[in-house]
């Protein structure tokens, strides 16, 4: 048999290619074997009774499966092997959704014939191997030329309604958290949970939702990339104590149960005892099997093996700001990415921002028309939006399922409190300067934030905020430009705008944010208290290790500094920005600079904030940051003015400054801090508490939307 297929499925777009980021490759694997509209590039099936795929096995009872292929072929470093999911697929519609090259196959080259492990994942259908040959560049995208010269038996799955992909969710109710996975079809999706391992006194059922093709924006997640992502069930744990351990399995009685895995619920609202906490961003996911050849994520999966780890040393939650799974239109990674995720975020919440990733693409909403980004290949936002419940905003919120295919409903900023951080997650990707409705909201979160129940608080958004960087293109997609971009619509506000409640106790390092957490550019920076981009005074500081190199080892003392610091964490696993995109000499205000991979560990109390940088593979920390809060001596501390740390500091030398021993028990600044609706009630109603733009804001606006 001998067809030609010559697909072309989604009407052309002029439009702009992926964002030039870092320096690493940016194309998705798959895409060497589609057109940039999501159609598939001309190719020939001619079947060859001489070459064969064998399989060990022809029947899938779960997720993670190994199959043993024995290949038979020409022997071409360049041949393919690839698994179409479903089976038996339509080639002139379909990409397949993983791939090895001939060269990755033991024994293959030049004889022709060798073995090659698969690890399969559910993908809650029937799937088969096939054998291609010629043509394809592994190094660069080409157009191939590609046979199909043999297909293995069919895999058929028995398990598609295996219950897998488990994450949990936080939500702005500490005494809940949400838990999503999915299957093909399984009713009453219900979780099950209690206090003792193997015995689950409570049960909730859930809700089940999904998207489909029409409710994505174009391109190739709209043509060849499109992957049925069956039923995404969404179940709410409530009723749960304070910081308490619960076991828990999800599923459902008709299918069956994943097997049990176990959390640490929130802290109640208003403790301001001891947090610990991964930050994140940009780790993408990789096949374990070792299949994509040139994929760039590989190290993703050390990382998330290394955060899954924390979880013994107390870690509870992972804050990770965008560029998640970075399937880019070819959306069978997102099952991918959730398996490589329930590694740790079976344990512990996962909590997220979009990235250009996850939500760019021209004319959907999004912050971006010049020229505009084609980065999430179509998704335009609504696959994120499915897969991650981040907490609702009551009266900002749009219904969670976008169904007018352009994403440009989406709002997908948030905060939540967990502990002593208030934080707030905004969304770089949707506009957000002033006159928007983000815009809008983050003043209103901010206003509405109170420092003596949250002391802290922290920003996450994807892009830069501040970047050593040399790419000062003045589009969309330069950092510099972008950065630029977010400073003026937000730096003034994050500095100057006055929090609920300053207390004469704290009435220093309260009126600014204390850090923000960001991804975009693969690699760790971290900066001084800057303010315009300036370095701002502290009242004390310590340093070890030298400072504003590359590949610095440093510790960071600092007590009540009088701006924010920036952590550009974006080292989670996809490809490393290196040290030649930098600029030399590394600016004064980037203290640590690391390309290397890896996360942040954050420990935060009523008075310190400590972070770690910890560096994938070696498991060595590179940055510690301290932040202190002191308690000044003097009672004229002003409660409604900042106080120049340069003018008026406050005595450092009896503070009672809490730092983190074993086993101790952190400070607590206030036993009963007022409700959130109190200091929100408070703000609108009590100009003296509000400055600037806040200040100006009509009293309906929490009504919007
Ligand atoms: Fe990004």
């Amino acid at each position: 048999m001998r067809w030609i297929v010559a697909a072309a499925l989604v009407a052309c777009l002029a439009v702009p290619t992926y964002a030039s980021i870092g320096n690493g490759p940016q194309e998705h694997p798959l895409e060497k074997f589609t057109t940039a509209d999501g159609g598939m590039k001309s190719f020939a099936v001619n079947l060859n009774p001489a070459y064969s795929i064998v399989l060990n096995s022809t029947t899938q009872t779960t997720t993670g499966q190994y199959f043993l292929a024995t290949i038979t072929g020409p022997g071409a470093a360049t041949d393919v092997v690839a698994l179409y999911a479903p089976a038996p697929a339509n080639y002139t519609t379909q990409i397949f959704v993983k791939y090895i090259l001939g060269s990755q196959i033991p024994g293959y080259v030049p004889s022709g014939k060798g073995q090659y492990v698969f690890q399969n994942i559910n993908y809650r259908v029937d799937t088969q191997f096939v054998l291609f040959t010629g043509g394809v560049n592994t190094n660069t995208l080409q157009t191939p030329n590609y046979n199909i010269i043999a297909q293995s038996p069919i895999i058929t799955n028995a398990a598609p309604n295996q219950p897998v992909q488990g994450h949990l969710m936080a939500t702005t109710d500490p005494s809940a958290m949400l838990i999503q996975w999915v299957t093909k079809n399984a009713p009453t999706p219900t979780v099950k949970y209690g206090l003792t391992s193997g015995q689950y006194t409570k049960s909730t059922v859930g809700t089940t939702a999904t998207y489909n093709i029409n409710n994505l924006c174009s391109g190739i997640a709209q043509g060849t990339g499109y992957f049925d992502p069956g039923s995404i069930h969404t179940a709410n744990m409530t009723g749960l104590t304070p910081v308490t351990r619960y076991y828990y399995i999800y599923g459902s009685d008709a299918f069956g149960y994943s097997p049990e895995n176990s959390f640490v619920s929130a802290p109640a609202n208003g403790s301001l005892a001891e947090v610990k906490i991964i930050m994140s961003a940009d780790n993408g996911q990789a096949y374990m099997d070792g299949s994509n050849e040139v994929r760039d994520e590989k190290p993703s999966i050390a990382v998330s093996q290394a955060i899954a780890a924390e979880v013994k040393n107390g870690y509870t939650m992972n804050v990770h700001n965008g560029d998640l799974a970075y399937a880019d239109g070819f959306l069978a990674d997102w099952d991918n990415y959730y398996e490589q995720m329930s590694l740790f975020a079976q344990s512990m919440p996962f909590m997220t921002v979009p990235g250009n990733h996850e939500r760019d693409f021209p004319n959907s909403g999004d912050a971006f028309i010049n020229p505009g980004s084609t980065d999430s290949r179509g998704e335009c936002g609504v696959v994120y939006n499915q897969r991650q419940r981040m907490p609702q905003q009551p009266g900002w919120d749009y219904p969670a399922l976008n169904t007018n295919a352009s994403g440009a409903n989406l709002r997908l900023y948030y905060s939540f409190e967990y502990g002593p951080i208030h934080f707030l997650q905004y969304d770089s990707e949707s506009p957000f300067a002033p006159g928007s409705i983000q815009y809008e909201w983050i003043l209103r979160d901010l206003a509405s934030v109170d420092r003596k129940r949250t002391p802290w608080l922290i920003v996450g958004v994807h892009r830069m905020f501040y970047c050593d960087s040399s790419d000062y293109s003045s589009n969309d997609n330069g950092d510099q430009y972008m950065a630029a971009r977010q400073r003026a619509a937000l730096e003034a506000v994050f500095n100057q705008y006055k929090a609920r409640a300053l207390s004469p106790l704290l009435y220093h390092s309260l009126s600014h944010i204390d850090a923000m957490f960001y991804g975009h550019e693969h690699i760790y920076e971290r900066t001084c208290p800057v303010k315009n981009g300036v370095c701002q005074p502290s009242d004390s500081v310590v340093n070890t290790g030298t400072l504003n190199v590359q590949g610095a080892n440093t510790t960071t003392t600092l007590t009540n500094p009088s701006a924010p610091i920036y952590f550009l964490i974006g080292n989670a696993g996809r490809a490393l920005t290196t040290y030649s995109f930098l600029e030399t000499p590394v600016p004064v205000i980037y203290q640590n600079v690391n390309s290397v991979y890896g996360y942040v560990r954050m420990r935060v109390n009523a008075t310190t904030l400590i972070t770690e940088a910890v560096a994938i593979p070696g498991n060595y920390v590179f940055d510690t940051v301290t932040i202190i809060k002191s308690t000044p001596t003097t009672s004229a501390a002003p409660t409604t003015t900042l106080a120049p740390a340069s003018t008026t500091p406050p005595s450092t030398t009896s503070a009672p400054v809490t730092t983190f021993a074993p086993g101790s028990t952190p400070s607590v600044l206030s036993p009963s801090p007022p409700s959130k609706a109190d200091a929100i009630t408070a703000a609108l109603t009590d100009p003296a508490t509000l400055v600037g733009d806040i200040a100006s804001l009509p009293g309906t606006l929490l009504n919007k939307g």
